[in-house]
């Protein structure tokens, strides 16, 4: 800790630097200035830290060829592959800053995946997944995430995390569903800006990934070619990118894939175009890991590495994540001579980096104390963890079952029941989630919770089934018969089933039906006749169509982090309440993935005869589901307008009661549809929420306000209208049907 005790200070926020802008400016002309080709060059490229240590820690050989030869700009990932301690991570980074102050005379940018917390430092407090944050439906989760990975990350010197993932999670196939704010486009812009403000208030910047639609591959594989229309991409998918850059975000992470048949690290359009140009914005665009090589060697669009840095250069990257080596550089070097990349663009890039690092106050104070930090991994974060976990968690069937008495005896069973790495996901300890056990030993698995809950001598574990550390796909110790005999001597089974942890393209699967062994163990421990909770514990939704009459309960916990299980023994115990609702489409049939917003020719019904054909939307559970030990009743939806043009705002009110016998949350969503456009209209949309907390007997209005504007779609000709005639909005049961009076084309 000497150089930073030293250099001690205080990272300076952002907001203060904002209003001295001018000065940054200045700065970094005069940075740029002194700097030649190879010195540019340096900053634009992005490093795994293999390259500058060993088994020992930093290697100073390797930091003299890093920062001395190369000027690299930039490190990033956790330091051998897993989870470190704060202080570790400090050290380590004091030690790179020391070498490119040393060598370069120019502060290097450290970069970390925090995804859901500070999942990279061995005791940082783990919140929920981001699906499950949308879950909660109240921004103010996805804020007090923002906040506590932010303040954990600083605490071990590091400024800068890849940070918050927006990707849309509207294909239940693809890997990194759960990584981001739901399938809705409105959910996860709000949840995102909440976030973004939030981190970047304690002085650390987002980096906002993955830019853009790298959720919606057509296989369904990760990083595959998505096909989408423009209306898609304008409308949906980069609606959060341009709220999160409005917002202050700084940088920003590309899709690794291609969009249209274009790879997303060479569109212009999207690079430049869409984002700098359109938006007005100076922040910095990063490359995902290793995606210029991709260029070349997945993508085919250019012949080798001096070509597919120029394509990527000229589309808009200004740094380039090659964590294996420095080749690049040499081959940067040469594009710029040969004039395949135009200087001017070489500079804007390198004034991105620079203006990032004189934003984060790094020039000034490379380092900073990190002595203090007192709530790090503290008591208090861990509370604000679970109880986002516990919102999160969505009860989706009860018939009578839930809650469990006390003094029942359970049968906890299946292969997430005594686990803790389905409960965290991807992206905790280390990227798959694997290796977790020097680290969980203190938090609960769900066996562990309920014992704790309804008594050891009450709560039985037999695993039936049980996940295979080696391959997260693979499952043994199968044993069926022995939880089906063990559910016999029981009052209620608990069955928690659902995926191991994963990642990436090491996620990909090739059915989304929830696997054959965990079916046949929820069939068998059903036939003994006790009721079962089906607890999903997955970053998906697996299907399950076909055994789901089984279970007289389910609840989705998805991937509810380290706090999880404890969440769910209050609520399956009836010492809380469930107010999550589903953020996405849950599905029933494999060939029938819809997201809530499809178009209204989607579900065309059935036809009978010789023409017997149907397009039917049958989903196991639709967007917005959420059960609650208590009823809640809608009424008197209101608007402040009868009518509407594009500049109004439309206020609505609408009476919510509780109507059950205990208290309650109830996240009000209010929905629009227009009714006849030029184009075929989404059925649905979301376009505003809001949550209450009612005892019972209690009523609440609950305001919510629309601008009309954000009713408007993107029309062929590419802009936004507005058209003239009926909306319905929607919330619970209750509707109005306004009109609009004017068409405006913007
Ligand atoms: C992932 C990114 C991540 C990056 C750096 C990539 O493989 O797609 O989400 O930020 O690695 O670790």
């Amino acid at each position: 800790m000497k150089l930073y005790r030293v250099i001690a200070a205080a990272l300076v926020a952002l907001g203060a630097l904002a209003s001295c802008k001018s000065g940054i400016e200045a700065d970094v002309e005069k940075t740029l200035k002194g700097m030649d080709l190879d010195a540019k060059i340096g900053q634009m490229v992005q490093l795994n830290i293999d390259l500058v240590t060993d088994d020992n820690g930093l290697d100073e050989a390797k930091m003299e060829s890093v920062f001395g030869r190369w000027k690299i700009g930039s490190i990033l990932n956790v330091y051998k592959g897993q989870a470190q301690t704060r202080e570790k991570t400090a050290e380590l980074i004091a030690g790179i800053q020391e070498a490119s102050m040393k060598y370069i005379g120019i502060p290097c940018i450290y970069g970390l995946d925090m995804i859901h917390g500070a999942s990279y430092l061995s005791e940082g407090t783990f919140f929920p997944q981001e699906i499950n944050i949308a879950a909660t439906f109240d921004t103010k989760h996805a804020a007090s995430m923002g906040s506590v990975m932010a303040y954990e990350t600083k605490a071990a010197l590091c400024p800068w995390i890849f940070s918050p993932v927006m990707d849309l999670g509207r294909d239940p196939r693809w890997p990194r569903l759960w990584e981001s704010f739901g399938e809705d486009a409105y959910l996860q812009s709000v949840m995102a800006v909440a976030e973004t403000k939030a981190i970047q208030e304690e002085g650390v910047a987002t980096c906002l990934k993955h830019y853009m639609a790298y959720g919606a591959p057509f296989t369904g594989k990760d990083r595959t070619p998505a096909i989408l229309t423009e209306q898609d991409m304008r409308e949906k998918y980069f609606r959060p990118f341009k709220e999160c850059i409005e917002a202050g975000a700084l940088s920003v992470m590309v899709n690794s894939a291609s969009i249209n048949g274009v790879p997303t690290h060479a569109n212009k359009t999207l690079l430049t175009g869409w984002l700098k140009e359109g938006l007005h914005w100076d922040g910095l665009i990063v490359t995902d890991w290793a995606d210029v090589n991709n260029l070349f060697t997945r993508e085919h669009v250019a012949a080798d590495r001096k070509e597919a840095l120029a394509l990527a250069i000229n589309a808009g990257i200004d740094m380039v994540m090659d964590p294996y080596d420095t080749l690049c550089c040499a081959d940067l070097k040469a594009a710029v001579e040969e004039k395949l990349i135009p200087m001017s663009r070489i500079d804007d890039a390198v004034r991105r980096v620079l203006r990032l690092k004189y934003r984060l106050g790094l020039f000034d104070n490379p380092v900073w104390d990190v002595d203090g930090f007192d709530k790090y991994a503290s008591e208090e974060f861990a509370a604000v963890a679970k109880l986002a976990a516990l919102e999160s968690e969505v009860l989706l069937k009860n018939e009578g079952v839930l809650p469990i008495k006390k003094g029942a005896r359970i049968l906890v069973t299946g292969p997430c029941a005594n686990y803790m790495r389905s409960l965290n996901g991807g992206w905790s300890y280390t990227w798959q989630g694997s290796s977790d056990a020097a680290y969980v030993d203190r938090f609960n698995t769900i066996y562990e919770a309920l014992s704790a809950k309804f008594g050891k001598d009450k709560v039985r574990y037999v695993p039936g089934v049980e996940f295979d550390e080696a391959f997260w796909q693979a499952e043994k110790n199968i044993n069926i018969a022995a939880a089906a005999a063990a559910a016999r001597q029981v009052d209620v089974v608990v069955a928690c089933l659902g995926e191991n942890s994963y990642c990436e393209t090491p996620g990909n699967i090739d059915d989304l039906n929830l696997s054959s062994n965990q079916k046949e163990l929820l069939k068998a421990v059903a036939a003994s006749g006790k009721p079962v909770v089906l607890v999903l514990n997955e970053g998906r939704p697996r299907i399950i169509g076909d055994v789901e009459p089984l279970a007289k309960a389910v609840v989705d916990v998805m991937l509810p982090g380290n706090y999880g299980a404890d969440a769910l023994a209050d609520l399956l115990s009836g010492d809380a309440n469930f107010c999550g609702k589903l953020p996405f489409t849950y599905p029933k049939h494999v060939n029938s993935l819809h997201t809530y917003d499809y178009k209204v020719s989607e579900q065309v019904g059935v036809m009978v005869g010789e023409y017997n054909y149907d397009a039917v939307m049958d989903v196991q559970w639709p967007f917005g589901t959420g059960l609650s030990y208590t009823s809640f009743e809608y009424s008197d939806l209101k608007c402040n307008k009868d009518s509407f043009k594009s500049a109004d705002v439309l206020d609505f009110e609408i009476t919510v009661k509780n109507v059950g016998e205990v208290a309650g949350k109830e996240a009000v969503l209010l929905y629009s549809s227009d009714l006849v456009a030029s184009l075929v209209p989404d059925v649905r949309r979301l376009r505003a929420f809001s949550k209450v907390d009612l005892q019972p007997g209690e009523s609440a209005v609950v305001k919510l306000s629309v601008p009309a504007e954000e009713l408007a779609f993107v029309g062929q000709d590419g802009k936004w209208h507005l058209e003239k005639g009926a909306f319905r909005f929607a919330a619970g049961k209750c509707s109005l049907t306004l009109n609009c009076t004017e068409t405006t084309i913007r």
